[in-house]
């Protein structure tokens, strides 16, 4: 028997659980504007947070581990790959999502320029792509076409939108005066 329980135990630190992953954890997650007290299991990822206990399925995931930014929210001021950081160790920052990026409006201007430039096909990458070009406008309100490359380099659209959202960008940092925050 003490050869089965070995056999668990090694599995389940194969499977990166263990025990006491299971446990759950007291934690308040401030996103978009409000406040969340809610328990997590530790091993829980922002991402799963926001999609499962939270409701919030604009923030997609699609390869988990860092490497498509599908999953961008905003972490206070920065963009952060949601899947990659652990909802407890998001302390008191400030998290935005795609659902909380418009404010009032019914839709954010990226989000405008994104439709008129036709950067949408299947649309799983949209919500991510949306997130870092406002990020980049609120930071930098007349980007140029190096600063969205760089700003969008870490996103990855198999459909190839690419040119389409380079356009939809630069079209709105050319906008007189407009509000991109
Ligand atoms: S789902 Fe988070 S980076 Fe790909
Ligand atoms: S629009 Fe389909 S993956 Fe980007």
């Amino acid at each position: 028997m003490a050869g089965l329980d070995e056999d668990r135990k090694n599995r389940e630190r194969a499977d990166g659980d263990s025990p006491h992953s299971h446990e759950m954890v007291s934690i308040v997650l401030h996103v978009n504007g409000q406040a969340h007290p809610l328990p997590v299991e530790p091993r829980m990822t922002l991402a799963e947070v926001l999609r499962g206990p939270l409701g919030l399925k604009g923030t997609k995931v699609a390869c988990d581990r860092g490497a498509c930014s599908a999953c961008t929210v905003w972490l206070e001021n920065e963009v952060v790959a949601s899947c990659s950081i652990l909802a407890v160790e998001v302390g008191d920052r400030p998290v935005t999502t795609i659902e909380g990026l418009t404010g009032d409006r019914s839709l954010h201007p990226v989000q405008e320029a994104f439709i008129a430039h036709d950067a949408v096909q299947c649309g799983f990458c949209t919500p991510g792509l949306v997130m870092s070009c406002a990020r980049l406008l609120a930071d930098n309100p007349h980007p140029d076409e190096t600063d969205i490359r760089t700003a969008i380099s870490g996103h990855l659209c198999r459909c190839g939108t690419y040119p389409h959202v380079l356009r939809a960008i630069l079209a709105l940092g050319k906008t007189e005066g407009s509000q991109h925050e």
